[in-house]
């Protein structure tokens, strides 16, 4: 399956320093095409300039959330259909970042995965542990309930993404042995069975201390599709490098 690597901005850029990652990013895509998906997902403040940054390059647009309504009165919020409007295909949903801070729950989560889908955007839905659920033999049980509560019915396998980020991975520069990537992963492929047509269709990224040093090893694990890369995807040269290895 053709590989996705994502770069997850977070809440950081301004204008130049925005625009200047995003033009560099461009232009290493216009180097040397790789034979995998290559995306940023800016704050919603850079989409626009961003998404003209990105028109007729090979990099797509994505967004770090979207409300579960299209529009309306829903002060401060942004519609996924608004998101498409920008030039976006992609939103991450239920970030571990959301979910902690914005309290943002499994059943949240699907109803913006719904919003997202109706408006053509194809939602990269997040689930993971956190280090005492790991450590208390629990990985499996919750990342099975995060799905199922996470994910609407009726999507095919191609209509979305998941990534599966360890919370304990996040921003740490700890990253899970590729045996345990590898033992979730595919607890992930078999769970999405149940759930969505042709599963197999469905990328399962990895996310959290994705860098260049470790990039090649965590994407040769089976049923690893591609990277979501925070911090490192700040950083033209280091994501470019993971990219590669996605390819
Ligand atoms: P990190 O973040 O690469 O900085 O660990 C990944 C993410 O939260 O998407």
């Amino acid at each position: 399956m053709r590989k996705l690597a994502a770069g997850n901005w977070k809440m950081n850029g301004l204008k130049a320093d925005g625009t200047a990652l995003a033009k560099e990013v461009v232009a290493r895509a216009a180097g040397a095409p790789l034979s995998c998906d290559i995306l940023i997902c800016p704050p919603a403040t850079l989409l626009d300039r961003v998404a003209a940054i990105l028109a007729g390059s090979a990099v797509a647009l994505g967004a770090q959330n979207c409300h579960t309504q299209q529009k309306g009165a829903h002060t401060g919020e942004i519609g996924a259909a608004m998101l498409k409007d920008l030039g976006c295909s992609y939103v991450i949903l239920g970030h571990s970042e959301r979910r902690a801070e914005q309290g943002e729950s499994d059943a949240l989560v699907r109803a913006k995965a719904l919003a997202a889908r109706a408006a053509g955007l194809v939602p990269i839905v997040c689930v993971g542990e956190t280090l005492t659920e790991r450590d208390g033999g629990k990985t499996l049980d919750v990342l099975a309930r995060q799905l199922q509560g996470s994910i609407p019915e009726g999507l095919a396998g191609g209509e979305l993404v998941i990534a599966y980020e360890p919370v304990w991975a996040i921003g740490t520069g700890r990253t899970p042995t590729t045996a345990q990537v590898a033992e979730v992963h595919a607890h992930i492929r078999k769970g999405l069975a149940g759930q969505v047509r042709d599963a197999a269709a469905a990328r399962i990224l990895y996310g959290g201390s994705v860098k260049p040093s470790n990039a090649k090893e965590l994407m040769s694990v089976p049923d690893v599709n591609g990277a979501l890369i925070g911090g490192a995807s700040l950083i033209a040269a280091d994501f470019w490098s993971i990219a590669e290895a996605c390819s």
